[in-house]
């Protein structure tokens, strides 16, 4: 039931690119300029009037969340607050029936995620869900939503769940901008064509598998990994370090490369691998200048870089290559890489990647 693959966990890697394609199958048309979800149709309203969203969810659906704060603010100017649910049910959060709540699980079982939504509803915050497990709680307990179509996902450490719900959550963000009028209609129908192209381009980025592999050699015996990236890839930075900590135990910390030289570089020194997403995008100088301080302290650079990029590929000490996309849809395709890295040192290591310890697929405990 591997499909030939050594674990759950590999098999779902390289899912990727056709569950994507599942997940908006019949809901993204570029050729007819046409994003729609079933479950937002009917309330676009409620989006257009809320004066805010906020996101609740766990772990790597919390990294998705993040993921989408950023590209709904950019796309439609409605502020978005992030929320790790655990916290927001326990400290007596503002909410108001102006408020919505986006909840995102991929088991639809999170207890703590649940409990956020069943406070949510008390305030009369219309909530929106967007699970992968069909007819799960949290999808029977939300106003509307939309399903994730990545299948069962059986590794522990979530990969295929995490790109397909940046997936609903990047069309949502474009639906609710062309009804708000605040995209270009030439902008919207091209975010459409690159959104549709990301199977391929997750395709590519799959193939360096072997060159990862390699690289997973060389610093697998690290007792530390820091994760750094900027604006869209800061959350797959926070991804990237988690799964690396859950399926091989070794400490990981992801950051905002700004934020290295408050505190963090201070860890950096010769035996300190330090991953950095170092895409084509906005911030390249400035991710360039924060390589730059880690190579003064002497610390191992592994960057995701762009294909055919010069500069960052000279500086670094190994490369992961992804394609280009727009920085809004990078997530979708520097997350690949981290992911095959984690799995492989972990393999590496022996440990058990499926079923990493202390660690259960649903958490329907507090
Ligand atoms: C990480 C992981 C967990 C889950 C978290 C939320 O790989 O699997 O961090 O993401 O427990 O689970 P769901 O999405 O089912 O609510």
């Amino acid at each position: 039931e591997k499909g030939g693959y050594d674990h759950f966990m590999l098999k779902e890697i390289y899912e990727q690119p056709s569950v994507i394609k599942d997940t908006y199958r019949g809901r993204l048309l570029p050729d007819e300029g046409i994003v729609r979800l079933g479950g937002l149709e009917n309330h676009i309203e409620k989006f257009l009037n809320a004066e805010r969203i906020i996101i609740v969810a766990c772990g790597t659906s919390w990294h998705a969340g993040l993921v989408a704060e950023y590209i709904i603010e950019d796309f439609t100017r409605i502020p978005v607050e992030v929320e790790y649910a655990s916290e927001f049910r326990y400290r007596n959060p503002i909410i108001s029936s102006k408020d919505i709540i986006i909840a995102i699980s991929q088991s639809g079982e999170t207890a703590d995620t649940l409990a956020a939504i069943k406070l949510a509803k008390q305030h009369g915050a219309f909530v929106y869900g967007i699970c992968n497990v069909v007819g799960s709680t949290i999808s029977r307990e939300t106003h509307s939503g939309t399903y994730t179509h990545a299948g069962p996902e059986i590794g522990v450490a979530s990969t295929k769940a995490f790109t397909t719900q940046i997936t609903v959550l990047t069309m949502l963000a474009l639906r609710l901008a062309k009804a708000k009028g605040t995209i270009s209609h030439s902008d919207f129908v091209r975010y459409l064509h690159e959104l549709a192209l990301i199977p391929t381009h997750v395709e590519e980025a799959l193939k360096t598998e072997s060159k990862i592999k390699e690289i997973a050699a060389v610093f697998k015996d690290a007792r530390n990994f820091l994760y750094l990236g900027r604006g869209y890839n800061f959350p797959v930075a926070l991804e990237g370090a988690l799964k690396l900590k859950e399926i091989s135990y070794i400490h990981a910390e992801g950051y905002p490369a700004a934020e290295m030289k408050h505190g963090p570089i201070a860890l950096i020194d010769e035996s300190m691998p330090v991953v950095v997403v170092a895409i084509k995008s906005e911030h390249y100088e400035k991710v360039v200048s924060n390589i730059q301080e880690i190579k003064a302290r002497k610390g191992k650079i592994i960057a995701v870089v762009s294909e055919g990029d010069k500069v960052v590929s000279e500086m670094a000490d190994y490369v992961m290559e992804v394609p280009h996309t727009p920085e809004p849809l990078t997530p979708l395709l520097t997350t690949i890489p981290l992911q095959l890295l984690s799995y492989h040192i972990a393999v590496m290591l022996g440990r058990n990647v499926d079923q990493p310890r202390n660690l259960a697929k649903s958490v329907t405990v507090e």
